[in-house]
């Protein structure tokens, strides 16, 4: 028992009517007196649901924290929070991050709770949660739910997301029929768990590890392994402690944490929407990160790791080859490993002793799996702001392109037009489709990795440059350009982009040009007009009234920086 008076004795700690009332009705559930004596209350804030297929398991694991919280004397309450599943909700799931992060936020600190770990999973709810929880600052602790198992059809590997594309473009082209196709669905997603690629939720599970906010392992256990039941368990033992220890989120989530994050996202060829769900913890927290941060950091820093989307293996694969660790000891000369993490130990205590089994998967910094890991962020009089592509994902030969802008006013304009046989485009061309950010969608949908014209893929062309201000799954690969700041809808540059208009990109310079004189674009921009809201009542209005562009992390303006903890105030 910690000998502070901690926050939760401000509601259990009165012998009086409140205390009464807070100690009673916890009765209810059949807990005894001494429950109330001090010790630290750990929510586990979980975003199980049914309707997030990737968490649907987490209430077993909420189970296994709890058990570890009363082995170190703790009383743990599990709580429920909106869960946010990629594959089904409308419009998409980004539009509900921060929605999902005032909901967390809101209940710690509504509630008596000294300390939280946060179950999340599917790529938006681990975000949403940190985001919440770092506003409060309050110690907290990750346990992701871990990668399915991988996939297997017919013989082969198939990894969640980018196997899809390739699936679907094969049902579009006739070399596998709709029964293959449907048989292929159980085949991918066989057991618990989240994408088992190096998508959006195996590389935030990667980030929260290198971000010192998980125990070590975390990221790549998967989801059904016995070894992942027992890190909830030790996270639950553990964050009793930083409870004692007032080990507050604010103390690991330092710069130095977010430099180190980077790197390891370049090393892994981790998904683009790290950049966005980074640059939003920050802000929640008060530090100062920005896509220079991400350019400066991801340059020089190849990616070591040959998984899906950029390469050949899966998360299994991944875990057996020593997971996150073997990267970290691997490229400890490009971390800081004295940063703290939630064991109160050094991020290197973590990694010094981690082995690699398996060169094929995680490689060395002497031969990469590719030289460029990394996000390179580009800047021009396209995106004043920034955009970002994936060097690891992308085509060498387009990283320096001269082309003609073929333009999609909208997202639905792309899918009525791309298949049109008489459509007039060339595999030269660049693809820009617009209206497809924060606002403009509206929710950041993942659309910027446009499929190209079936007639292109029959003829074996694979890729083309593509820029949007749309996300793109972790999942999927090409030479997108993404995040264009400002969007469109928001009256960027990107909006008054014409077809025939050309456009530069070189990313070895960072550069992304659209070839017009100041005056002609200028002029453009003044006969723009601002789209009408999506809903104007709601929270899309919400919504689209207070997202801030992806350059900030399409945070909400009114939820950056962290609010602490107050004394709660009497409710009668
Ligand atoms: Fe949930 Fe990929 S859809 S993790
Ligand atoms: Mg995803």
């Amino acid at each position: 028992m910690s000998g502070r008076k901690l926050r939760s004795s401000q509601w259990f700690g009165n012998v009086d009517k409140l205390g009464f009332t807070a100690r009673g009705w916890m009765k209810n559930q059949g807990l005894p007196d001494d429950q109330f004596d001090g010790r630290p209350v750990i929510g586990i804030c979980n975003t199980w649901s049914q309707l997030t297929p990737c968490n649907a398991h987490l209430r077993e694991l909420a189970e296994k924290v709890a058990r570890g919280v009363h082995e170190a004397g703790g009383f743990p309450v599990e709580f429920p929070v909106m869960s946010l599943g990629e594959t089904l909700m409308r419009p998409n799931a980004m539009m509900f991050r921060n929605l999902a992060a005032m909901d967390v936020e809101e209940t710690i600190r509504a509630n008596p709770i000294d300390g939280v770990v946060l179950l999340a999973g599917c790529d938006k709810t681990t975000p949403a949660t940190v985001m919440g929880a770092a506003s409060c600052d309050v110690p907290t602790i990750v346990v992701s739910g871990g990668p399915m198992l991988n996939g297997r059809h017919r013989g082969r590997q198939i990894g969640s997301g980018t196997d899809v594309w390739r699936l679907s473009d094969e049902l579009n082209t006739g070399k596998i029929t709709k029964a293959e196709f449907i048989e292929a669905e159980s085949c991918m997603n066989r057991s618990a768990g989240s994408c088992m690629t190096m998508g959006t939720a195996s590389t935030m599970a990667s980030m929260v590890e290198a971000l010192g906010l998980a125990l070590p392992t975390n990221a790549a256990i998967p989801a059904v392994d016995s070894r992942r039941k027992t890190l909830a368990q030790m996270a639950g033992r553990r964050i009793v402690d930083m409870v004692t220890e007032d080990l507050r989120i604010s103390k690991i989530l330092t710069k130095t944490a977010f430099e180190n994050a980077i790197r390891v996202n370049g090393a892994i060829g981790g998904s683009t929407n790290a950049v966005l769900h980074l640059i939003a913890i920050a802000g929640r927290i008060g530090v100062d990160l920005t896509l220079e941060d991400w350019d400066r950091l991801g340059r020089d820093m190849p990616c070591l790791v040959n998984l899906k989307p950029s390469g050949d293996f899966l998360m299994e694969d991944f875990y057996y080859a020593g997971g996150l660790p073997a990267v970290m000891k691997e490229i400890d000369s490009h971390l800081d490993g004295a940063a703290i993490t939630v064991t109160g130990k050094p991020l290197s205590d973590g990694y010094a002793d981690a082995e690699c089994f398996d060169r094929d998967v995680i490689r060395t910094l002497d031969a990469p799996f590719k030289s460029l890991g990394g996000i390179a962020v580009l800047k021009g009089n396209l995106a004043p702001k920034g955009a970002v592509l994936k060097p690891s994902a992308a085509s060498p030969k387009l990283m320096q392109h001269r082309g003609r802008a073929v333009v999609f006013e909208t997202y639905d304009d792309y899918k009525r037009l791309i298949d049109d046989e008489s459509f007039d485009m060339s595999p030269d061309d660049i693809m820009v489709t617009k209206m497809c950010g924060p606002r403009g969608y509206p929710g950041f949908p993942e659309v910027g990795n446009m499929a190209l014209p079936r007639r292109f893929l029959k003829a074996g062309i694979t890729d083309m440059i593509r820029i949007s201000d749309a996300r793109m799954s972790g999942t999927a690969y090409g030479t997108t350009i993404l995040h264009v700041a400002p969007e469109a809808a928001a009256g960027g540059p990107l909006a008054i982009v014409r077809t025939g208009d050309m456009i530069e990109i070189d990313v070895p310079n960072r550069r992304l040009h659209l070839d017009l004189p100041e005056e002609e674009i200028a002029r453009r921009l003044e006969l723009f007009e601002t789209p009408p809201l999506y809903l104007d009542s709601g929270y899309s209005r919400l919504y689209q009234e207070s997202v801030l562009q992806a350059d900030k992390g399409a945070d909400f303006d009114f939820l950056v920086g962290c609010r602490g903890t107050p004394p709660p105030k009497d409710p009668f």
